[in-house]
């Protein structure tokens, strides 16, 4: 079941940015590339990390711990593809970021 909330104001994520957010008991990990946000869980599965700390380039973050790189806009793990973060469906809406925490990710996280 969906479960949308409010998860900041759009510009304080432009496009090139990364941002990290706290709702509810998630840490949600926003991506503006280009104009479109995506989110990924903001926990890295290596050893916590923050994503939404990163650096993006493009549509590839760089976790800021030991630099592990994700796709956002799938989470896909740049080196192992058997490494995927799990991701969540945006909505823009009146100028704030809305997230569906309701919706299962599309996959699990696997850590190595
Ligand atoms: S915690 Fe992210 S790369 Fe290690």
């Amino acid at each position: 079941m969906a479960h949308w909330v409010r998860v900041t104001e759009l510009d304080r994520c432009p496009p090139g940015a990364a941002l990290e957010c706290a709702v509810e008991d998630h840490v949600i990990a926003l991506f503006n590339v280009d104009g479109t946000v995506y989110a990924l869980d903001g926990v890295c599965p290596h050893q916590g990390g923050p994503l939404g700390k990163g650096c993006l380039a493009g549509r590839i973050v760089t976790c800021p711990w030991h630099g592990w790189q994700f796709d956002v806009s799938t989470g896909e793990h740049q080196v192992s593809r058997t490494i995927r973060q799990p991701n969540y469906a945006v909505r823009i809406e009146a100028g704030a970021v809305w997230v569906d925490l309701g919706s299962p990710p599309d996959a699990p996280a696997t850590g190595e």
